[in-house]
């Protein structure tokens, strides 16, 4: 693995802002991130989480790169990409391999993962984003990390994410212009949860919901899988539009008064102040005209759209049967979860479940950027994910194993054993120990061609 294979693209495509990072891991023994390059536009062309003018959103991709690119010269190895819950769908399935010599290799837990893929049915016009392992089995006996156990038999029970083939087409066709053709999938929700959820959340199990501009999505993250993942497409911008309808007043102006008196503790402002009695808002049609609205009657508008969106997300979970035992309660994050009063409404809609509202943690940059903000979940969790950092084995959406790596040692050092079993399935084998970060994905060994090449050259 060369050094080129370790510097990371991650391209958030969200519905308010597209944002891409170029970062790559420091290996040392506190897993910290160098980010080598940032940028960050309006999205255009994308709604509810769907693309709906490629041609509007690979400018924006493009511009996005660009900025990201300024500051970087190496070349960029792989290239990883959210992707909105509204194209994909979960599914469960279980698969399992005889062990040959006994102890369980890295060879035998793939083999259980693909094995457990192929006993899936998977919709004809879908495509695998993730193949996350729920749990091991070895021998019958649950295990968290089966690696280097002894038994004779090994079973994989795994959650299974899909997306429509067309989106992930449409996506990888944008990138592809620009010369880049390495990449992978990561639900959106999925790398939110990644970023905010602690050792202990994890291990106990959380439901992360990212409340975005246009989408609200939702993981129930429980150890290093997700066990659901939904979706409802209405986000803080069905606020700004409510608010544009009901007040008479342009969009703009309504995005202005959700962010300064948003808040759903009555007559109060987000920051816990009492707000004014009046506002005055001005009118479509005559923006030179402000006309007096109480503030109860604005919050109160507020106050619908998101209690209506909150239920609609706690009556999906209780149909699933998941809110019987979320242990370490709801994590809220994303632009909208900084609406004042957020968690006291999820506390009452939700009853006795704990509620929490959550950002990433900051990641040290030279670009003024604010990683440490509830919108840049998804943000900070692609990077996460792209570096090998909170998650375990898992087959990627390419289908391969990535796997963890020793912590504080470049990739480089790796010892590759040269045991026919271990070559068996092409896969790298690297040791591991148990104190392990995880390993970055492994770059597809495809030989670009002289055009992708040439205009690889062109664009950067
Ligand atoms: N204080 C606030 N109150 C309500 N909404 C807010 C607040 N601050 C930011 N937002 C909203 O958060 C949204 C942006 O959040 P975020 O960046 O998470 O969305 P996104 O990822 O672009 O969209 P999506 O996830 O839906 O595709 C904007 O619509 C913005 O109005
Ligand atoms: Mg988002």
């Amino acid at each position: 693995m060369n050094n080129t294979n370790d510097i990371f693209l991650t391209i958030n495509i969200g519905s308010s802002i597209t944002s891409a990072v170029i970062s790559k891991p420091k290996y040392d023994l506190d897993n910290s991130i160098d980010i080598l390059g940032f940028g960050s536009q309006e999205s255009v062309g994308v709604n509810k989480g769907l693309i709906t003018n490629i041609e509007d959103v690979s400018r924006t991709i493009k511009d996005a790169i660009l900025q990201a690119k300024e500051s970087v010269t190496e070349s960029i190895g792989t290239t990883v990409v959210s992707i909105s819950g509204n194209y994909t769908r979960g599914t469960r399935s279980t698969g399992y391999v005889t062990i040959p010599n006994g102890l369980v290799s890295e060879t035998d837990i793939n083999q259980a993962m693909q094995m457990a893929l192929s006993n899936s049915t998977i919709l004809p016009d879908y495509d695998v984003v993730h193949v996350i392992p729920l749990f091991f089995k070895v021998d019958d006996q649950e295990v968290e990390n089966p690696f280097n156990m002894n038994g004779s038999k090994l079973e994989a029970s795994v959650y299974i994410v899909t997306a429509k083939r067309n989106a992930l087409i449409n996506i990888k066709s944008a990138l592809k212009i620009f010369g880049i053709d390495d990449v992978r999938f990561v639900l959106d929700s999925y790398a939110a949860s990644l970023a905010v959820l602690d050792d202990q959340q994890k291990r106990i199990g959380a439901v992360v919901i990212n409340l975005g501009a246009t989408t609200t999505e939702f993981v129930y993250h429980k150890g290093n899988s997700i066990i659901y993942n939904g979706f409802i497409p209405v986000g803080s911008k069905n606020i700004t539009n409510d608010l544009s309808l009901m007040l008479n007043t342009p969009l703009r102006t309504a995005e202005k008064i959700k962010i300064e008196y948003g808040s759903l503790i009555k007559d109060y402002f987000g920051n816990g102040e009492v707000g004014p009695s009046n506002v005055g808002v001005s009118q479509i049609n005559d923006e030179e005209y402000f006309k007096e609205f109480p503030l109860g009657h604005i919050q109160t508008i507020i106050h619908a759209r998101v209690e209506e969106l909150l239920v609609l997300v706690k009556n999906e979970l209780k149909k699933n049967a998941l809110l019987d035992n979320i242990g370490s309660g709801i994590v809220l994050t994303g632009g909208m979860s900084e609406l004042g009063g957020i968690k006291e409404l999820t506390k009452n809609i939700f009853e006795k479940i704990p509620v929490t509202v959550s950002s990433p943690k900051n990641l040290q940059n030279s670009f003024r950027v604010s990683f440490d903000e509830p919108n840049m979940a998804t943000t900070v969790g692609l990077i996460m994910f792209a570096l090998g950092m909170n998650r375990g084995y898992q087959l990627d959406s390419s289908k391969k194993l990535i796997r963890p790596i020793r912590k504080g040692q470049s990739p480089e050092k790796f010892t590759i054993p040269t045991s026919s079993h271990s070559s068996q399935v092409g896969v790298d084998m690297r040791i591991r120990t148990n104190d392990t970060i995880l390993e970055p994905l492994p770059k597809d060994k495809k030989k670009k061609g002289f055009g992708i090449l040439k205009r690889l050259q062109e664009w950067f």
